[in-house]
């Protein structure tokens, strides 16, 4: 699977009403959201009195099944704190190579946390192998870096993680006395998706961050949950990485907001991702990879993806266009006449 990444290239929404396909981040807060904003009981969130913050961190570490959460900016800082809250400097997280960790964190954990990544090839999917993680990690020996952690991410770019292949390489890390760490950036679409209940998906796990700005819609935040003593040490890390926030109930509101109102909605975009692709499938000279799309993200190529990237632009429709990928992502602010929009413009765009 070529990596997706993001380029100089993408057309912008610049305060314009468009269509947006580039990401489930680029949702706007909806009115009942700022209301809900507005109205936050707040207090500083150092001093751990704020409310709403507790409640969101509760939320969430109660959904996951863990002890207790700790709600962070974004999910790139609730990944850099649960690495270096597992590891110390000179010990190693071993995951896939195209996890957001490994290639779209700007090296993090090694930069910032002397903590190096150990990259596993991942298959078209995105997964790794229990046997992949077996082997790689290292025995006690000078030559080697400590295995310390195991990273695992889900959904990766849309597709689902195979459940007995989680539950086995967590028990492989287990037998090897390793942490295990989740990204769930979008773990609640692939708990929707399978109608699963999300602390099953995570069972086990050592610690999980959650993205409240993706799918669910909440303009920023993440939540990272684990056990007490693992939330102590990632509490520490997040005033020393600046992160220390005061009456942050008002955006956390936003989190509660949507944990309340937009997590079954997703099976919504999931069901608009895969008309999409269909819509989409058979246009001469586009292929949909239509084998990956299991909840919002579609990935279709073409020669012509520049050219057709500039062509829905100019049509009120942005998407992140490269040489002959682009990537689809399907959220809340898509409805259906957006999706029967973007197959009209495509097919007359190749038709032409
Ligand atoms: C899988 C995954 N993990 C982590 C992140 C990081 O989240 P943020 O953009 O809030 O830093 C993203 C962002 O898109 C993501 O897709």
């Amino acid at each position: 699977m070529s990596v997706f990444h993001y380029g100089d290239n993408q057309h912008k929404a610049d305060g314009r009403q468009v269509i947006d396909f580039r990401s489930d981040t680029v949702t706007q807060p909806c009115p009942a959201m700022r209301e809900a904003m507005a109205t936050a009981q707040v207090g500083d969130d150092v001093y751990e009195d704020d409310m709403t913050v507790k409640a969101l961190e509760q939320d969430v570490a109660g959904l996951l099944g863990k002890q207790a959460g700790l709600y962070v900016p974004t999910g790139t800082m609730s990944n850099l704190i649960a690495v270096m809250s597992h590891c110390q400097r000179g010990e190693e997280i071993i995951l896939a190579d195209q996890y957001h960790i490994a290639i779209d964190e700007a090296s993090g954990a090694s930069v910032l946390g002397s903590v190096a990544i150990h990259p596993l090839v991942a298959d078209q999917r995105g997964a790794i192998t229990p046997e992949q993680v077996r082997n790689a990690i290292k025995p006690d020996d000078s030559h080697f870096a400590i295995s310390k952690l195991v990273g695992l991410e889900n959904t990766v770019s849309g597709c689902i993680q195979e459940q007995a292949n989680i539950d086995a390489i967590v028990q492989v890390a287990k037998e090897a006395n390793l942490q295990v760490h989740m990204d769930g950036a979008r773990l609640l679409n692939a708990a929707v998706a399978q109608a699963m209940n999300p602390a099953r998906l995570v069972q086990d796990i050592d610690s999980v961050s959650l993205c409240l700005s993706k799918g669910l819609g909440a303009p920023m935040g993440s939540v990272l949950t684990g056990d007490v003593a693992f939330i102590g040490r990632a509490r520490r890390l997040r005033k020393m990485l600046g992160a220390g926030m005061r009456q942050v109930g008002i955006v956390a509101a936003a989190g509660r907001y949507a944990l309340a109102n937009n997590v079954a909605r997703l099976a919504e975009d999931h069901r608009r991702a895969r008309g999409l692709a269909q819509g989409l499938q058979g246009i001469a000279g586009l292929q949909v990879a239509m084998e990956r799309v299991e909840t919002n993200m579609l990935f279709m190529q073409s020669d012509r993806m520049l050219e057709l990237g500039d062509y829905l632009a100019r049509n009120g429709i942005i998407v992140a266009a490269f040489a002959e990928q682009c990537r689809l992502v399907v959220h809340k602010d898509i409805d259906d006449d957006a999706i029967a929009s973007m197959q009209q413009h495509t097919r007359d765009f190749f038709a032409s």
